[in-house]
């Protein structure tokens, strides 16, 4: 991966608890999160007592550069999100301006923490679809935004390796949101890869959840294992 191909945009703990229903025995569990990339995940639910890791590619740069790189696509984003602003609910976030509060502080929570969470293995380099973790290692296996949402950059044997090596390292369940693309359709991939998952016997089910921001990618896909 090279750096300067990412746009570094993360979320927080209660977007994470809202996009994926967590509970309070979610919460607690053991997780591991997919492409967590600059979202304060991790350092919010550490900081709670939490047991997460979060792996994700940009985790080989050093803080330094992730910060650079953070500081220079932010202006990028907001004249992109200002543009197409109705491709959004605003609701629980009420402007764009809120918006990027919200966002810069997600990212800068993960930058003051990033350094010691490498040091205490939270946040690990690795990328789907290959992990290294053993066979049911985490109680619950999570991917937010990444799956699903980039079914144009990714293909289809992407999503089937990926899904299935996140099935292996959960002993209990996996949860992917959204299921939509980037241009609020349903993913290309749904379809086959839930096929898969039937012919391999695991439970699913898409769940609406209580997080909408992107128009209409309010579900999740929750892959019982
Ligand atoms: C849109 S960001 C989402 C960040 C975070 N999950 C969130 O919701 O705020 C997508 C993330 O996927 C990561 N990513 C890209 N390729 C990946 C791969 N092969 N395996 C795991 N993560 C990957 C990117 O580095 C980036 O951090």
């Amino acid at each position: 991966m090279n750096l300067e191909q990412v746009v570094p945009w993360g979320r927080n703990l209660k977007e994470y608890k809202e996009m994926f229903l967590l509970n309070e025995e979610n919460i607690t569990s053991n997780i591991l999160g997919c492409g967590d990339g600059p979202s304060s995940f991790n350092y919010e639910l550490t900081k709670q007592n939490g047991n997460v890791i979060s792996i994700d590619p940009i985790y080989q740069f050093s803080q330094k550069k992730i910060r650079q790189r953070i500081d220079e696509t932010s202006s990028i984003i907001i004249n992109q999100l200002t543009e197409n602003k109705d491709d959004f609910v605003w609701r629980n976030i009420s402007c764009v301006d809120e918006l990027i509060e919200i966002r810069l502080n997600a990212m800068n929570n993960f930058l003051k923490d990033y350094e010691i969470g490498k040091s205490e293995n939270r946040y690990i380099f690795e990328e789907l679809p290959k992990l290294s973790f053993n066979d049911n290692s985490f109680d619950l296996v999570l991917c937010s935004h990444f799956l699903f949402l980039y079914s144009e950059h990714f293909n289809l044997q992407f999503h089937i390796d990926s899904i299935l090596e996140m099935i292996r390292v959960s002993k209990n369940e996996v949860r992917i949101f959204p299921i939509l693309n980037l241009k609020n359709e349903k993913s290309i991939h749904l379809k086959d890869v839930l096929e898969v998952l039937e012919n391999k016997g695991y439970k699913f089910k898409i769940v609406k959840t209580n997080y909408e921001f992107q128009k209409c990618a309010d579900e999740m896909l929750r892959i019982i294992k």
